[in-house]
């Protein structure tokens, strides 16, 4: 049973705290360096403020979206978070469970705990495969037919951490991952042939295998499923994954754990939209806590949102049950907003929904 007292995702997130070891959550709250990305993700949503309109028929409103061709119930998907089984013994497939009974779609982390059949498995609402480059391209490419096998629709490629080390708060509160909590897809490969984290001899390291664009022309070869490419910020590089194939984006700062002192993906997504054109689908996460936050982002020209931090924060305090009605309070608020804001489906959302002007110009 949920108390009742839970109403909003952030009161998943004070409560969490009661739950989770200081280490852990220190691991999972944290972001890189002054985490000056991590807190613009914040405040940058909370600059902006929504227009009501009123006497809007919205009797036929409505939440569904359609990406990748294919029909989503509402434009709330659950980011790629990988170690779930840090937070809570089912792991990523209790957030599938609870995806599945919202008809939310999740993009199933190549780090997660638990295989990917095994996620795939537990939900029969959209699901795409978020794909780190291995060091390895035969590794890369048993993981991307895994992904096709099990049912996955979509692969999404997150290039914006090639290197990434704890946080100073993870640091110092002494986070390392237990031994339980290793990526479960990763376990076939040779421990030589996994990536590894932290930043010492960045160069020499990490950065010797990371890839480049031409391996992700090599992605687009070996696979029928559509490719996104995550963590996005710059409109440069958003523009050469258009014109290479990438079927959408999602503009990322990784949640504030990549590169510190960065945007928010909220601020650069009205340039990105401008360069791109209207049809190419852009999704954004960062920061993302309520059903107004997911508004003020399809104002500024997202087609969809992820949420990352929330899902963990729901899955430690009430496993499946929390995760679903953790997408439950976005949906509902989502709803409501819109149809304060006399926008009856999210086609009707613009810029013109908001008080600021938003500059759509690059
Ligand atoms: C992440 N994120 C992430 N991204 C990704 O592509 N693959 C991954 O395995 C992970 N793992 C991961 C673990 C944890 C603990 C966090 C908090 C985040 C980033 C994630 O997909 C997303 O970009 C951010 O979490 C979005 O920001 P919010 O919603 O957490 O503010």
């Amino acid at each position: 049973r949920i108390p009742a007292s839970l109403v909003s995702v952030s009161d998943y997130e004070r409560l969490a705290s009661e739950f989770l070891e200081p280490a852990t959550l220190a691991y999972i709250a944290g972001g890189s360096g002054n985490e000056q990305s991590l807190r613009a993700n914040i405040e940058d949503i909370a600059r902006l403020s929504i227009r009501n309109r009123l006497l809007v028929d919205c009797a036929q409103g409505h939440t569904r979206v359609s990406l990748m061709g294919q029909g989503i119930a509402h434009p709330v998907l659950l980011a790629p978070v990988g170690h779930q089984g840090l937070v809570h013994r089912d792991g990523e497939v209790a957030v599938a469970q609870g995806a599945a009974a919202t008809d939310t779609a999740l993009i199933a982390s190549t780090q997660a705990t638990r295989r990917l059949e095994d996620i795939a498995a537990a939900t029969d609402s959209p699901k795409w495969f978020q794909l780190y480059f291995q060091p390895r391209k035969e590794n890369t490419l048993a993981l991307v037919q895994r992904a096709e096998a099990a049912g996955y629709t979509a692969l999404v490629v997150t290039l914006d951490t090639p290197v990434q080390s704890l946080s100073r708060r993870a640091q110092r509160a002494g986070f390392r991952l237990p031994a339980h909590c290793q990526p479960a897809n990763l376990a076939d490969f040779s421990v030589q042939d996994q990536p590894t984290t932290g930043a010492a001899g960045v160069f020499q390291g990490l950065m010797a295998t990371a890839p480049g664009w031409q391996d992700l022309t090599w992605l687009l070869g070996q696979t029928r499923l559509p490719v996104i490419v995550k963590g996005v910020l710059d409109t440069d590089d958003a523009e050469q994954c258009q014109r290479m194939g990438i079927a959408g984006l999602i503009l990322s700062n990784h949640g504030g754990r990549a590169l510190d002192g960065v945007p928010s993906a909220l601020s650069v997504l009205p340039a990105v939209r401008a360069r791109l054109g209207a049809a190419y689908p852009l999704l954004i996460d960062g920061g993302i806590r309520s059903g107004y936050d997911v508004f003020k982002a399809l104002a500024c020209g997202a087609n969809a949102v992820l949420v990352g931090r929330p899902q963990v924060y729901a899955l430690a305090v009430a496993g499946a049950l929390g995760v679903a009605h953790m997408l439950k309070l976005f949906r509902d608020e989502l709803e409501l907003c819109m149809a304060l804001a006399g926008t009856p489906t999210v086609a009707d959302i613009s810029a013109r929904c908001l008080a600021q002007d938003v500059h759509f110009t690059n």
